[in-house]
């Protein structure tokens, strides 16, 4: 099931493969994700204070879950923002490009995969929030 939380952003339920042995979910690029997988990487080890991303992604899909733990991320697309507390690896949060994230109150035990629809680009990165949204406006401008 999918739940927007805002325009170009919204969160799913993974299926699940339960058996009496355990549970098992698989993201296939182009099935369940809404793009090409091309990179994945994790966080974790993160101390309680820690505050990551702040940046947005100008052409990049992101496919965020907490396999362990939680945390709390919070999503602005320049119009509105959200917090969403991330707690199971049974729910993928998909961000579409132009959404501005920040990422806090990190679990201890806390694991956060990311799966991404392109390689690392450090240029493709907004990491200044005016930047961000000088962007959006210009975008809405646009005929
Ligand atoms: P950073 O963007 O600060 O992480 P976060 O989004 O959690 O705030 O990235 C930390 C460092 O890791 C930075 O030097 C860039 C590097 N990095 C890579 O080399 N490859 C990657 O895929 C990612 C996401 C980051």
């Amino acid at each position: 099931m999918r739940t927007q939380i805002i325009e170009n952003c919204a969160y799913y339920d993974h299926p699940v493969i339960a058996d009496d042995r355990g549970s098992l979910i698989a993201l296939e690029g182009g099935n369940i994700l809404p793009f090409e997988l091309a990179r994945a990487y994790f966080i974790f080890g993160t101390s309680p204070e820690a505050q990551r991303g702040f940046h947005a992604h100008k052409v990049l899909h992101q496919w965020v879950v907490a396999v362990a733990g939680s945390c709390v991320l919070m999503v602005d697309n320049g119009r509105e923002r959200k917090d969403v507390e991330l707690n199971s690896p049974k729910i993928g949060l998909y961000a579409a490009p132009m959404i501005w994230k920040e990422m806090r109150d990190f679990s201890g035990d806390c694991v956060l995969l990311v799966l991404a629809s392109a390689k690392y680009d450090e240029a493709e990165y907004i990491r200044n929030y005016d930047d961000f949204m000088d962007r959006v406006r210009a975008a809405a401008n646009r005929p």
